[in-house]
């Protein structure tokens, strides 16, 4: 089955309403972290299911929050296939941005706890696996291992003509991309001819980022193997993420629905939270590693 991302809460509402319907009372999810580390320490397979919120305190701005905004545009106006046919200087050019911003910054206490986790539980014959919705690479950067993108990354781009996909951490991409790509809401179109955007080394056709953009199917490999991990699972946590992109949205209510333990770490409750059993509030930097003991 393709699933295509996209921000809707109506599936989700329709789901709750169901669940409602069906006579379901949930109760307030708890933050008693005595309580989540009894449950942590007797889980055999976590899932940690990630968002843009688990890089913020890195500087990476997330979609919703505050400096979610590129020049004039949301990223639901410019990553799209749609706006890439239109202007592919315009859409290079936020991602040129993007990857330069990126290669900046480096994993914060969040990721590293999870990368430490998931080597102390794989020595004790336990498994900790990321699903992440981020494109930034930091998770690989701190070392986890056990690891699915859904929705690629930044640094690897595929061809519109042959498709090839190759890793490219370049900057600039390509040399009329040097100094492009400023966020500034002033800062005008810089109208790059298509053959100065990044081409591809082996057939010349234009390159685009590798990554999945609204309104596109995710890799049904990794969605499959994401899906057997969540089913598979005895804890599932969710990080960062403001359960409103799906299809990662609904991972998690799914497990729930299961019956498994669900732990938010945000700094607010989302639209998934009265649907877990624990909620802990704040920065994800600070809860995670007191969440993990490491
Ligand atoms: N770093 C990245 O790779 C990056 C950045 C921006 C957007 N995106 C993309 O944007 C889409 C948006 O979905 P999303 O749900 O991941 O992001 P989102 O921007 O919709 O939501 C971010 C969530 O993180 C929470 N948050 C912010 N700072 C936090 C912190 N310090 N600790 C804990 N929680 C914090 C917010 O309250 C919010 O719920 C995804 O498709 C993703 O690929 C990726
Ligand atoms: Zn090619």
């Amino acid at each position: 089955m393709a699933f295509c991302v996209f921000t809707t809460r109506s599936a989700f509402l329709r789901r709750m309403a169901t669940a409602s319907l069906a006579g379901k009372v949930r109760k307030q999810p708890s933050s008693d972290m005595a309580v989540f580390r009894t449950v942590f320490q007797n889980a055999k397979h976590v899932v940690a299911l990630t968002g843009a919120g688990i890089s913020a305190e890195s500087g990476i701005p997330t979609f919703r929050g505050s400096g979610g905004l590129w020049r004039k545009y949301n990223a639901q106006d410019i990553a799209t296939p749609g706006a890439f046919l239109a202007n592919p200087s315009l859409v290079w050019e936020f991602y040129s941005y993007r990857r330069d911003l990126v290669l900046s910054k480096k994993p914060n206490p969040a990721h590293h706890a999870l990368a430490k986790a998931e080597a102390q539980l794989e020595a004790e014959g336990r498994r900790l696996v990321v699903i992440t919705q981020n494109i930034d690479e930091l998770h690989r950067d701190a070392g986890t291992k056990n690891l699915l993108e859904l929705h690629g990354t930044l640094f690897r781009t595929r061809c519109t003509n042959c498709g090839i996909i190759s890793e490219n951490r370049a900057s600039p991409i390509s040399p009329a991309l040097a100094g492009k790509g400023a966020p500034d809401p002033e800062v005008p179109d810089a109208r790059i001819p298509e053959q100065e955007l990044p081409r591809c080394s082996k057939c010349a056709g234009l390159l685009r980022p590798h990554v999945v953009w609204f309104g596109e199917s995710l890799d049904p490999d990794i969605l499959n193997s994401a899906q057997k991990e969540l089913d598979k699972c005895d804890l599932c946590l969710v990080i960062g993420t403001s359960s409103v992109v799906y299809p990662a949205a609904m991972f998690a209510p799914g497990v729930a629905d299961r019956g498994v333990p669900v732990a938010e770490f945000n700094i607010e409750s989302t639209p998934g939270t009265e649907n877990f059993g624990f909620h802990f509030e704040g920065f994800c930097g600070s809860t995670l590693p007191k969440a993990l003991g490491v």
